[in-house]
């Protein structure tokens, strides 16, 4: 029964580690604490600079409406493989930004891709507020 009882629990706690699921809230609150802890002159995020930040080129070849389109409430298209990409904005794909870990994947290897580096929490945070603040 004890044994029984273990496993279970075992179970439970590995099923939890494999598959965190979050509220977009609180991966936002989360960036909020990275981005207070790296600049204690942060005063939140915007979504307005979010919006321009993923609009616009950092650089390189790419923005990241390359591949999400300017519509992040429409689905897009890869720039080099022309594979659909499903809407990134909550409202139109509520699975987005509710897995840490590729949520975290994903920031870590577009923004090398369109910045050449990673992104700040600040910067993290401005594109999720921006994505949450589209209506479908
Ligand atoms: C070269 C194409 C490309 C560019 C440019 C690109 N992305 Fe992506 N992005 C993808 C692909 C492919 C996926 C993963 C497939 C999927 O989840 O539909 C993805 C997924 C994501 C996710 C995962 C969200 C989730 O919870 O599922 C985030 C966040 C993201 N991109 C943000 C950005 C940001 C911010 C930029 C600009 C700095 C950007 N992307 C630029 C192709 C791109």
């Amino acid at each position: 029964m004890l044994h029984k009882i273990s496993v279970l629990f075992g179970t439970l706690i590995i099923g939890v580690i494999s598959q965190p699921v979050m509220a977009h809230e609180e991966i936002l609150a989360e960036f909020n604490n990275e981005a207070r802890v790296a600049n204690p002159a942060f005063r939140g995020f915007s979504a307005t600079q979010g919006e321009t930040f993923f609009r616009q080129k950092h650089g390189g070849e790419w923005a990241c409406v390359s591949c999400h389109t300017d519509n992040p409430a429409a689905s897009g298209k890869h720039a080099k493989t022309g594979k659909i990409i499903q809407p990134l904005a909550p409202a139109a794909n509520p699975e987005r930004f509710t897995n840490p870990a590729k949520v975290a994947k994903w920031f870590k290897r577009n923004c090398n891709d369109v910045l050449g580096r990673a992104c700040s929490a600040q910067e993290k945070g401005d594109v999720l507020s921006y994505l949450l603040a589209i209506k479908n």
